[in-house]
């Protein structure tokens, strides 16, 4: 296998040449429900969900970001049967995690706005890696506690509230021209992650150097966080218009020497 590359080709063709227990961490967001076309390529979704199993390291992560589609009038809940053929297959779905969109595009009809889609953590046993974000709480420092003491009396004590806390499992990203990126060209692809969430989630389940693959690379956004974090990538995409984008975007951040290192 070649590091540093973006395989132009049906993902299930690049995990076929991949051992097993091949990547430490899997990022991505399928093409679901056929919301977009991305030029009729098929998704056979049985088959890649058992090959991404096989080719994760044990205590691998893989981070699955899907939505449903509204189909008659019914949500598909594609991505629930999604989650539950993991479980099925060996996963542990480890934790249901949100990606919200402060600022989706609006929607007309009788349903409240689309806000968010679902970012599932999907592992193979238990997490080898986890490195949390972590926030300052919102009333730290020291702080009065009120005790009884043996008589009955109200005894007050200085005590040190935690100042740290992890962040919860909801994601906030604000999304869209110049925001989600400001790589100008990965916007000819209709459905870009914002580099925030791929930098979140690498950075939470990854350590420097482990090998990072995304099966739908669309424009190379989980190429250019791994690079900027100093991990190794691999990734597929199907489409060469998007192959060729994501190579454009991605000149400015790689140095020629990096592209095609074996393994
Ligand atoms: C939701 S987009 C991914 C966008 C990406 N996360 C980004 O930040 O640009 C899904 C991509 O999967 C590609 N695709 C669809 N079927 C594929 C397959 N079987 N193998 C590899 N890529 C495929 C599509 O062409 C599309 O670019």
């Amino acid at each position: 296998m070649e590091l540093f590359k973006i395989y132009n080709e049906d993902c299930l063709i690049t995990m076929a040449k991949m051992p097993e227990c091949f990547v430490d961490f899997i990022i991505t967001s399928p093409p679901y429900d056929n919301i977009r076309n991305y030029n009729g390529y098929n998704f056979e979704f049985d088959k890649i969900a058992k090959e991404l199993y096989r080719i994760l390291k044990e205590g691998g992560v893989m981070i699955w970001v899907v939505g449903d589609a509204t189909i008659n009038g019914s949500e598909s809940g594609t991505s629930f049967s999604q989650a539950l053929k993991f479980k099925e297959i060996g996963f542990r779905l480890h934790d249901t995690m949100i990606y919200y969109k402060n600022n989706p595009m609006p929607q007309t009809g009788n349903r409240y706005h689309q806000h968010f889609e679902y970012m599932f953590c999907l592992s193979k046993g238990s997490p080898k890696t986890f490195n949390p974000i972590i926030e300052l709480t919102k009333y730290n420092g020291l702080a009065n506690m009120k005790n009884r003491g043996k008589s009955g009396s109200l005894l007050y004590d200085k005590v040190e509230r935690t100042k740290e806390k992890k962040v919860g499992n909801v994601f906030f990203y604000s999304v869209g021209g110049g925001i989600s990126t400001k790589d100008k060209v990965a916007y000819n692809h209709p459905a870009i992650f914002p580099e925030k969430l791929v930098v979140d989630q690498i950075n939470s389940w990854t350590n420097e150097e482990d090998l990072v693959y995304d099966p739908f690379m669309g424009s190379g956004t989980t190429a250019k966080i791994s690079h900027l974090l100093n991990r190794n990538w691999i990734g597929s995409e199907i489409s060469k218009e998007y192959v060729d984008i994501a190579e454009e975007r991605l000149r400015e951040h790689l140095t020629s020497d990096l592209f095609n290192v074996n393994v």
